[in-house]
């Protein structure tokens, strides 16, 4: 088996829809590294997109997950209610955000998840209006795709998409059209919110908002804490509920259990999945008891959601990352990237941004003109890091930011291996960058 041979059976029976960013075949992993089918070692910077956390094959959830498939598989919590489900709902309920009281309901995605908080909110509220954002992401299934913000490739091609969908600016301020700074820039993109909202859709229609507190796919551009309070506000001005999707950004990779935890704010619902069993499916709703239980029972179900093996894999993942203090961990090494980038950015005017929260750090590059987006060095970046060791992946919506995910365990020694490794790989690009005229 090498990567060459997988490759060529893919070719014969995969969909080409289904794409891969890596021509690597992964064999095996272990803490903060990966290996190929041709035996080659990488630095995982990738983390599964934001799923492996707690890095590979952490022996606790290795463990936690033998016993669990040796003892009971499956029987589905719809036909009897198993011990390790209601414990998974436990713990979100103790760590979500806000001090309220919380309940929860498990699922196999997080586009899963994302419809699920849809389908409450509107039975909740008795209202239909969903405001969702641009830049947004909130998965592949049929209302998720609708509620996306990237027409290719997530949207085009798949229409009629969901009824009853709204789309808002996301408060990408780096790129903000207004020539804002600072809280300016939160108002005035609050400022037209409120404004589509009472022109354009009406107060009493909206059923929520749904936003990532730091945009993952769109570029992994942070909301500004003065706009998330600002929406709060307004939501419960106008009788809306506020969904946030913590998918990418949960679990312990912003430094605290979620991205909203930073600024104390209790959305209404949350979203979750990828970290939250280190790579078994799982995803959740967790919300305000009164909303959660606005529903009838039977009205929520899955048959694998919340299935005994991927709950034993997030209490155990819950456990690591609570006794090896990975959210002081996951500050310290986000601190760590930031400092290093950002005085990389003062000498290299390419480098556009470096922004995030914790350690979910996007790396914005820009062309000559110092503003338009230059996807072209992030894809040799990517692929120059892979030749060296060292895997990461592109974002953004215009494929121009370099999305640092690292594993939230790893060693300081692994922390410096892949920052000289990225900075290497960004100098040769840059020489490598066509001269202007
Ligand atoms: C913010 C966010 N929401 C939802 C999803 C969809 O999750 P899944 O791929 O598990 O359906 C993703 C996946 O990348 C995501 O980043």
């Amino acid at each position: 088996m090498s990567n060459r041979s997988i490759a060529e059976r893919r070719e014969a029976s995969v969909t080409r829809a289904a794409a891969s960013v890596h021509p690597i075949s992964p064999v095996k992993g272990l803490g903060s590294y990966v290996w190929d089918a041709d035996g080659t070692r990488y630095l995982d910077w990738t983390v599964g997109i934001a799923v492996m956390n707690i890095g590979h094959s952490h022996p606790r959830v290795v463990d936690a997950v033998q016993r669990q498939v040796a003892e009971f598989q499956h029987l589905c919590f719809a036909v009897g209610m198993h011990e390790s489900y209601v414990a998974v709902a436990e713990r979100l309920a103790a760590i979500a955000p806000g001090p309220s009281p919380k309940r929860a309901f498990l699922v196999n995605s997080g586009a899963e998840a994302v419809e699920n908080t849809v389908k409450i909110a509107r039975v909740a509220t008795g209202r239909q209006g969903i405001v969702a954002f641009t830049h947004a992401f909130h998965g592949r299934t049929h209302m998720a795709l609708s509620l996306t913000g990237k027409a290719d490739p997530y949207k085009a091609g798949f229409a009629p998409r969901a009824a009853e969908v709204y789309r808002a600016a996301y408060p990408y301020v780096y790129r903000n059209p207004y020539g804002l700074h600072g809280d300016d820039a939160a108002d005035a993109y609050l400022a037209q919110l409120q404004d589509l909202v009472k022109t354009t859709i009406g107060e009493s229609e909206v059923a929520a908002f749904l936003l990532e507190p730091v945009a993952g796919e769109g570029g992994f551009i942070p909301a500004p804490e003065r706009f998330l309070r600002g929406l709060r506000a307004y939501a419960d001005r106008i009788g809306a509920l506020w969904i946030d999707d913590e998918v990418q950004s949960g679990m312990g990779r912003t430094g605290r259990w979620w991205a909203v935890d930073h600024y104390d704010l209790e959305p209404d619902l949350v979203a979750t999945a990828k970290a939250l069993a280190s790579g078994f499916p799982l995803g959740a709703v967790v919300g305000r008891e009164s909303v959660m239980n606005a529903l009838e029972p039977a009205m929520l179900g899955s048959t694998f959601g919340g299935n005994p093996t991927a709950c034993a894999a997030a209490l155990a993942t819950m456990d690591v990352i609570e006794d090896e203090g990975l959210l002081t961990r996951a500050q310290t090494i986000g601190a760590v990237l930031r400092e290093r980038f950002e005085s990389l950015q003062a000498r290299t005017p390419r480098l556009g941004d470096v922004r995030g929260l914790g350690a979910m750090i996007g790396l914005e590059f820009v062309a000559e003109d110092g503003h338009s987006p230059d996807p072209v060095i992030v894809q040799r970046i990517v692929e120059d890091c892979r030749e060296r060791g060292l895997l990461i992946l592109p974002t953004g919506t215009y494929g121009n930011v370099i999305r640092l995910l690292p594993p939230i365990r790893m060693s300081d020694a692994e922390l410096t291996e892949g920052m000289t490794t990225l900075e290497a790989a960004i100098a040769a690009a840059l020489r490598e960058a066509p001269v202007p005229a």
